[in-house]
């Protein structure tokens, strides 16, 4: 567990060493649900107000070079494990690259293969850019949103009249789509870095484009980080493979400095291409990596 987890947590949990030690020094960006049980019961609080209580310890994990400004966000999954999500900017490039607290939690959550959202606590009221994002969840009928100091509500109050799938004439949602079977054309010997990104990319999200990627990033620990494509209804909250191998090393405590190898797998698409943006952004975080792109095609192979 990193340094600043640590020390954010003992201010929240006043130095209690009963609370401390039932973090275990593998879950950095996340609380599993036997955890949250035993917290739960020791405090005796409710889980809306232990995520609350949790909102410090997600926004400690902020990369905030241009706003100084950290927010958090803390997931509760229908497995009944916590996410946490902080705010990660990018300089030297456009904002819009910007990823959102509530974006990094979601997208934290799904790559640890939650199927569903209960609930998002978050320390500032969600921007538009995260409410349309959010929208994009199934189950986002029954979802919750916490804010500290109010009641919950539920997310329709806070997006109503919403644009969404459905507009588009789809009905799928976000973390229950189904896994895809694409591979990799024309390499036969495929390294443990491209065997992550094209897991990642089968997990992709993408049905208003279909547009099919994956990256994998080789950091300076040696560690394979993966990260899967999540497309929004309204185009633009979309989250690119590479903010999301981004968001999971940032979340299970990794630094970010010294990434050393980049793969971007990528379908071949008529509306589509984030080659450049994958550089793009690495070119603000990692400008000494080394890149390279392979094409991944549907398997089996339609006529
Ligand atoms: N921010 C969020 O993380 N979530 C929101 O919904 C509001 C804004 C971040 C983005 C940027 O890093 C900083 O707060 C200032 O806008
Ligand atoms: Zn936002």
């Amino acid at each position: 567990m990193n340094q600043f987890v640590k020390t954010v947590l003992s201010d929240v949990f006043d130095n209690s060493g009963q609370i401390l030690s039932l973090f275990p020094e593998s879950c950095t960006g996340m609380v599993r649900k036997n955890t949250v049980d035993q917290i739960l019961e020791i405090l005796n609080i409710s889980i809306v107000d232990f995520q609350t209580k949790l909102l410090p310890v997600a926004a400690s994990f902020h990369i905030t070079p241009i706003s100084a400004f950290a927010v958090g966000a803390v997931v509760l999954g229908e497995s009944g494990n916590l996410y946490f999500g902080s705010n990660i900017e990018f300089v030297r490039t456009g904002l819009q690259f910007t990823i959102h607290a509530e974006q990094c939690a979601i997208v934290n959550a799904a790559q640890h293969g939650e199927k569903a959202i209960r609930s998002i606590a978050v320390n500032a009221a969600p921007c538009g850019f995260c409410r349309q994002f959010i929208n994009e969840l199934n189950d986002v009928d029954q979802l919750e949103i916490i804010l500290p100091g109010r009641n919950p509500e539920n997310f329709q109050y806070y997006l109503p009249d919403a644009f969404s799938g459905k507009d588009l004439g789809i009905k799928t949602g976000m973390l229950n789509h189904p896994i895809l079977t694409y591979q990799i054309h024309g390499i036969e010997d495929i390294d443990d870095l491209s065997k992550t990104a094209l897991l990642s990319a089968n997990s992709s999200y993408s049905p208003y484009s279909k547009y099919v990627s994956g990256v994998a990033l080789r950091l300076k620990s040696g560690q394979i980080v993966g990260g899967s494509y999540y497309e929004s209804a309204a185009y633009n909250p979309t989250v690119s493979s590479i903010q999301s191998a981004l968001i999971k090393t940032r979340m299970a405590g990794e630094s970010m400095d010294g990434i050393q190898e980049v793969v971007l797998l990528q379908s071949e698409n008529q509306y589509c291409d984030y080659e450049r943006i994958t550089i793009e952004i690495l070119d603000s975080i990692a400008p000494e990596s080394l890149f390279k792109l392979g094409l991944i095609v549907p398997f089996p192979i339609s006529d």
